[in-house]
């Protein structure tokens, strides 16, 4: 019986080996060196030492001439730059004179039960019980570095959570110009990288392609994970498909400026790395100083791209998101920004909550526009405590008062970490701002960035937060940021190290936030979803995906999201058609049927609603309270999507996704057909994740086992036009008599 969840140390080789339910991630030596053996499919313990090839080097062999091949050659576990490794390093150390070589040999390691959190970073948890850790030292003796490379498993998950410390204990400043948290070295063997791209509403589309010889790169330099690329590989066997396949992939817990390469080197390897990106990046390190580099989540599948996810699902529901929220079906919301964008006030607000209470919704948020004299995106961001009295009277408490009275709760918007040049907390802190001194800022949907490095600023918004939450009964808060990082300059902080301490600063005030208002739920948002990412999900239980509220757009922009990230996590609302980015119409049933699979909330003049419309409206209601639980604590299995992900899929444009009960009682199958076509029929759909051996029954009466639903297929109904989507609902009724 190979092992699992368990991690050990060889002595007489120097070897780690770490054991997951399925898989096996290998580390081993040579003359001190670190060396990347393996992570994959299950070996016992100290397997695969051979692939580190020793024996073909002559300096292995004591032929110090020839230490260059070595070092250019030997897969390294967490590679250095400037000693003769032309690959892509993963640190980057230049001394107190200037000049760049840092060479790490093996000095100590710790095994031990739990995990260690990283200082002011989000970043996985686990308890003695479910999680196991390893730390691993390596030193530069020359320069007085020690780096600890972290690393943790999780009980019954295929998850590797690497990061990495780096300390200077020698008695000169350190410069530290690039730290990933993690690297890996893998066989080329045709395999394919996975990436999730985009832009402003149309964030996560999933691409796939294959890998030639030099380096794929996918960063950010915006300050935020961003739109365009995301903290986030995959690499797959070519013939990795949604249930079948080795695949990798990785994700960093981390919501600023990242890196993720890709080298084919001259060996045909695939050198991996992913961290904080190396640009504008440069860390003074004082003796007896630290730096931490954020964590990278690794799972291993050999059961192809749906384990893969339900993998990253699993490892964020239970050791990353910490919201109390988490678990509970959340209040259904209406939010007013679709609605009415800036042009409202307490009368129109309140007859949006009355009617969205008679359809049974049971929060209203109000969005962007009611402070200051905010009636466009051009001025007040910063004046949180000056409430706009000509739009709400009474202010904030009135507000909340009268939308409790109709017996909805109220949540709101706000952008904390923005400042309008228009405002009078610029017009009293010009030097508040993110600028190079002498230069003038880039204005982005006219503001700028308050530079979250100085803890006199993050006290303020702080306290500005922390007031407008006290001063009515506020249950929920959208946190949004607007602009990326430009012009990255600051009164106090040294340049290199503004971007990531832009990034310490956000977290410290999330953490203090859900510290002082346990009970307030937070929605991140970044222009829809630009900040979708692990770092943001460790403060909240769920970011809003994306502006795109057109359900045939969200379909691409959902299963690129849930890729990785749960369900319960992605925001997704029902919107008014034509549809307010695209100009599409689609169906508010299919409508529905797309929110559904997120957290589902409502973004419309629902006072605009007809009678039959509010009734579709009262259906859908109904239909969230009866399938949440298993939409936000169940296993997510792709049936058939559009996206590069599948190949050879014979695709009508339509789209099937099952979320299935963990104990396999019960499962929701979504089928959305994009476009009709003529003379088509009904589709069979080979279903996944349910019990062979037990019988389903589906809403209308029919039974079926569970081998012939995974089997044979599941018939469709046929749908007729564009946009039609249809749900059918599958419960366990007993062990199937043959
Ligand atoms: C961003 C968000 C929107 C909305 C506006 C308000 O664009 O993504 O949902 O809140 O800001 O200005």
């Amino acid at each position: 019986m190979l092992k699992t969840f368990d991690i050990t140390y060889c002595d007489e080789t120097s070897c780690f080996s770490l054991q997951t339910e399925h898989s096996t991630y290998i580390i081993g030596s040579a003359d001190g060196y670190l060396g990347h053996v393996c992570f994959g499919r299950k070996v016992p313990d100290g397997s695969g030492l051979a692939l580190l090839r020793k024996d073909e080097y002559s300096y292995m062999k004591g032929v110090p001439g020839d230490k260059c091949t070595f070092m250019d050659g030997f897969p390294f576990e967490y590679p250095t730059e400037g000693i003769g490794d032309f690959r892509p390093g993963s640190l980057a150390v230049r001394n107190a004179r200037g000049f760049l070589g840092c060479e790490l040999k093996l000095a100590g390691h710790r095994i031990f039960k739990g995990k260690k959190p990283l200082p002011g970073l989000p970043a996985t948890f686990g308890t003695e019980e479910d999680t196991k850790s390893l730390e691993i030292d390596l030193k530069d003796e020359t320069l007085g570095l020690c780096v600890t490379l972290s690393y943790s498993i999780f009980r019954g998950l295929d998850t590797v959570a690497r990061s990495v410390t780096v300390r200077n204990d020698g008695s000169e400043c350190l410069h530290l110009e690039k730290v990933l948290s993690a690297c890996l070295e893998l066989p080329w063997e045709n395999r394919e990288i996975v990436t999730l791209s985009g832009s402003w509403a149309r964030e996560r589309y999933i691409d796939r392609r294959p890998i030639g010889h030099g380096r794929v790169e996918i960063g950010s330099k915006r300050g935020i994970s961003s739109h365009q690329e995301h903290p986030f590989l995959a690499l797959a066997a070519e013939d990795a498909s949604e249930t079948a396949g080795e695949v990798i992939g990785l994700s960093l817990v981390y919501s600023g400026n990242f890196l993720a390469q890709v080298e084919r080197t001259q060996h045909d390897m695939l050198r991996v790395g992913m961290g904080i990106s190396d640009y504008n990046f440069s860390w003074t390190l004082q003796p007896g100083e630290s730096f931490t580099a954020p964590e990278v989540v690794i799972v291993h599948s050999s059961e192809g791209f749906g384990a893969m996810s339900r993998t990253f699902h699993d490892t964020f529901r239970g050791h990353l998101i910490r919201s109390p929220y988490l678990h509970k079906k959340r209040p259904i919301l209406i939010n007013n920004w679709e609605a009415t964008y800036f042009d409202f006030n307490i009368e129109k607000l309140l007859q949006i909550a009355r009617t969205a209470k008679s359809a049974g919704i049971e929060m209203l948020v109000m969005d962007d526009g009611w402070f200051g004299h905010r009636n466009s995106d051009n001025c007040s961001l910063g004046d949180w405590t000056e409430v706009n009295e000509e739009k709400l009277p009474g202010g904030l408490k009135a507000l909340a008062d009268a939308v409790n009275e109709i017996g909805m709760d109220l949540g709101i918007w706000m952008e904390p970490e923005m400042v309008s040049p228009d405002s009078d907390l610029y017009r009293a802190h010009p030097d508040w701002v993110i600028k190079i001194p002498g230069r003038e800022p880039s204005l982005c949907r006219t503001q700028l960035v308050l530079d979250l490095t100085r803890r006199e600023v993050r006290d303020h918004i702080f306290n500005s937060i922390s007031q407008v939450l006290k001063s009515a009964n506020i249950r929920y808060l959208k946190w949004d940021m607007n602009r990326p990082l430009t012009d990255v300059g600051s009164m106090t902080t040294p340049g290199g190290e503004i971007m990531h301490r832009y990034m310490l600063g956000v977290y410290e005030l999330q953490g203090r936030l859900t510290t002082e208002f346990p009970d307030l739920l937070l929605e991140n948002c970044s222009s829809g979803g630009a900040r979708f990412d692990p770092g943001m999900l460790y403060y909240c239980p769920q970011i809003w995906c994306s502006d795109d509220t057109d359900a045939m757009e969200r379909l691409s922009i959902q299963e690129g999201t849930a890729l990785i990230y749960p369900l319960s996590a992605i925001g997704a609302h029902v919107s008014i058609c034509p549809n307010h980015v695209v100009g599409r119409t689609t169906d508010l049933y299919t409508r529905g049927v797309v929110a559904l699979s997120g957290t589902f909330g409502y973004e419309m003049d629902i006072t605009k609603m007809s009678d039959e419309e509010l009734d579709l409206i009262r259906d859908q209601v109904k239909m969230y309270h009866r399938y949440n639980d298993l939409v936000r604590e169940g296993d997510l299995y792709r049936i058939k999507g559009t996206s590069p992900l599948y190949k050879n899929q014979n695709n009508r444009m339509s789209v099937a996704w099952m979320c299935v009960a963990k104990d396999k009682s019960e499962a929701l199958l979504s089928y959305v057909q994009i476009r009709g076509g003529a003379n088509l029929r009904s589709e069979v759909l080979c279903l996944q994740g349910l019990d062979p051996e037990g019988t389903y029954a589906s809403d209308d009466g029919k039974t079926f086992s569970g081998a012939e639903l995974m089997n044979t297929g599941f018939v469709t109904d046929r749908l007729w036009g564009d946009g039609k989507a249809q749900i059918y609902h599958l419960t366990y009724r007993n062990q199937f008599e043959a």
